[in-house]
């Protein structure tokens, strides 16, 4: 039977910066206010005219430079974004594909908000295993600049842009494998967190009224609780199913959403300080994007070493939530 190994990994930050300073003049809110309920300093916004593509191309050539994998080996690519390049066709996926030259690929989106990355790593792991595919290429990448309202000083101070990759690959060798990924979803509490313009839930007469209200609505505090409480109960859930302890876990991985849930979170699983993996301070929530870019960061920082197992934890919008964990197992 064939497994799936995390190869490498890669990511793009936009330079722009905007911080909460600058927040502080365009809303009524504070560095000061923003520092102590969500740790966030800054956050990186793209160019007017970078798309999200743009920034999954960029992020998408680190990972495959650094997998040793020839990109013509790449049969799969998977995009998680909320915010696309085009509202409903073609997929950021296809976009990305043709940037990069790749041809005969499966090339498609998902939505699951800020579990993205974690449901195309489970998509990843189920193509390859099931022998349909061999080197899939998957891909967090976000423009929410684009979909975030900057007069609602509810959420504009969380978001920011960015892109995270990796390749997925097969292997003989289980030693290599991830070992578990688990994914959950709860429609019920859709009005979370989510665009309620634009789609067909909301139709619009007109363009005019369609233009500009694709932004998020956010219940914060609500979000807040079940956040802490679901991605708790995911990392049990997926240690227990595995017999794994958590200090056996090298780098815990959560989604960058706000440090007061990772601290609960982390705090709530006895993970130390040095196991945890925080970028949120300088990306602000990234959503899919969020975890390959964090995990990118420990690996340039030469964090992250081969063999080191990765815990990843995400939740967001739908609501949707999942948990991997995944031996850091690249081919050099
Ligand atoms: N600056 C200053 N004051 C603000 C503010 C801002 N940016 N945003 C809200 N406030 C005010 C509120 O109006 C409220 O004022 P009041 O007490 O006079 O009514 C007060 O601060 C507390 O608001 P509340 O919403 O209870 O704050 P909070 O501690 O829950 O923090 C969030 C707000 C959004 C930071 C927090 O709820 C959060 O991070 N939620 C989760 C969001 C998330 O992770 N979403 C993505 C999931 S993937």
């Amino acid at each position: 039977m064939a497994y799936a190994a995390l190869r490498s990994i890669g990511a793009y930050a936009p330079k722009n910066i905007l911080t909460n300073e600058d927040l502080a003049k365009m809303v009524d809110t504070s560095d000061d206010w923003i520092t102590k309920r969500t740790g966030i300093k800054e956050r990186r916004i793209a160019d007017k005219n970078e798309t999200t593509s743009d920034m999954g191309v960029k992020a998408a050539q680190k990972a495959i430079e650094r997998s040793g994998i020839a990109k013509e080996e790449i049969d799969m690519v998977i995009c998680a974004t909320i915010s696309p390049d085009y509202f409903c066709m073609p997929s950021t996926a296809t976009l990305i594909s043709n940037k990069l030259g790749l041809q005969n690929v499966t090339a498609f989106d998902i939505s699951a908000a800020c579990t993205g990355f974690v449901y195309i790593l489970s998509i990843a792991k189920a193509f390859i295993e099931s022998g349909m595919k061999k080197n899939v290429l998957i891909i967090g990448a976000e423009k929410l600049s684009a979909i975030t309202d900057y007069t609602d000083r509810g959420t504009c101070i969380l978001f920011g842009d960015g892109a995270g990759a990796a390749i997925v690959g097969a292997t003989n060798d289980k030693s290599e494998a991830i070992i578990d990924v688990h994914t959950g979803a709860d429609g019920s509490f859709a009005d979370l967190l989510m665009t309620p313009n634009g789609g067909t839930g909301s139709p619009h007469d007109s363009l005019e009224q369609e233009a500009g209200s694709c932004y998020m609505q956010m219940k914060g505090n609500e979000t807040f609780k079940v956040a802490v409480r679901t991605l708790t109960k995911d990392v049990e859930d997926i240690l227990a199913a595995n017999n794994i302890a958590s200090e056996q876990v090298d780098h815990f991985v959560p989604h960058q959403a706000n440090y007061r849930i990772i601290k609960a979170v982390g705090d709530a699983l006895g993970m130390s300080d040095a196991q945890v993996v925080l970028t949120v301070h300088k990306y602000g929530n990234t959503s899919g994007a969020s975890i390959p870019m964090a995990i990118n960061d420990i690996y340039e920082e030469g964090k992250l070493k081969a063999g080191e197992l990765l815990l990843l934890d995400a939740f967001g919008g739908g609501l949707t939530w999942g948990s991997a964990l995944v031996p850091f197992s690249p081919l050099r």
